[in-house]
């Protein structure tokens, strides 16, 4: 059966759980969701077992994959699943709003969600983990993929997880998010330690920097990934005065070149 998996990523978490999953599944494309952002339209999947692989924002769905799970059409789909990295929590609900996307304009839900633990990247509300404790966090994580995507290809159905407490965080938390995400970046500044790389700009998924006299510009169709903050070699991009000296995070199996090529289609 061939499979398909798109992916959303901001610091390789996602990325990472889409290669370790589409290994054991043996045809697979692997697809970023942002080389659809500048089209418009369905898009059909050029396969029959399709998946969805990106981060929990806010309890839910980054926006720019909300969106892109509107377009899908699965008409030809015989297996639809998803996985969801997150730092903490929230991956039920995140799920549940994808099976809701996509009953409704799909005309058909999730046969399988899954949620996977990995290190957090919101660097805007804390340090991302470091060293034994990230080493430790991103076994556990390798385990439960290995283990996942065994259950994918033996086509399980019916996994979807619930939490009527983090659908209420969801309800709570997420409308704020999505009117928000975009202008976020208008907090973010470069210093002078900026050496005009552009590795912040050619990582954005959303396409959203400009560098402008050797230094980045941010447009205001920000996703809140936090990649550009993350991956900057010298650390020179900061969100308000807290992110400062906090620690910052790349998914070790995933090269900044893969992340570079995100919008490409
Ligand atoms: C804007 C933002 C919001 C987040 N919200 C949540 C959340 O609600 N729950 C959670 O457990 N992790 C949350 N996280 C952490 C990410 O879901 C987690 O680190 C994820 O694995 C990052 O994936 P990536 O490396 O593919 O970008 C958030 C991260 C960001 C940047």
């Amino acid at each position: 059966m061939k499979s398909i998996i798109y992916y959303f990523t901001g610091t390789g978490n996602s990325l990472a759980a889409a290669k370790k999953i589409a290994g054991p599944l043996g045809d697979c494309d692997i697809v970023p969701v942002a080389s659809f952002a500048d089209s418009t339209g369905p898009v059909v999947p050029d396969a029959e077992r399709v998946g969805l692989v990106c981060p929990v924002y806010f309890a839910g769905l980054p926006a720019m994959a909300a969106t892109f799970a509107e377009r899908l059409d699965l008409a030809a789909a015989d297996y639809v699943f998803s996985v969801v990295t997150h730092g903490g929590g929230g991956g039920a609900a995140a799920l549940r709003q994808l099976d809701g996307i996509l009953r409704d304009k799909a005309g058909r839900g999730l046969d399988a969600g899954f949620a996977v633990s990995m290190p957090g990247n919101y660097i805007q509300m804390h340090d991302s983990p470091a060293g034994e404790k990230r080493d430790r966090l991103l076994e556990a994580a390798n385990a439960e993929l290995d283990m996942i995507a065994g259950r994918i290809g033996e086509g399980e159905r019916g996994s979807l997880p619930n939490s009527p407490v983090v659908r209420i965080v969801r309800a709570l938390t997420y409308p704020w998010f999505r009117s928000h995400v975009h202008g976020n970046d208008r907090k973010f500044t470069v210093s002078e330690a900026c050496t005009s790389c552009g590795t912040c700009a050619a990582v954005c998924p959303a396409g959203n920097i400009e560098m402008v006299g050797g230094k980045p510009v941010w447009n205001h169709r920000c996703e809140l990934c936090c990649g550009c903050i993350h991956l900057c070699p010298a650390e020179a991009i900061q969100a308000g005065s807290r992110t400062e000296g906090r620690q910052r995070y790349r998914n070790p199996s995933v090269e900044i070149a893969e992340l570079e090529r995100q919008r490409e289609p």
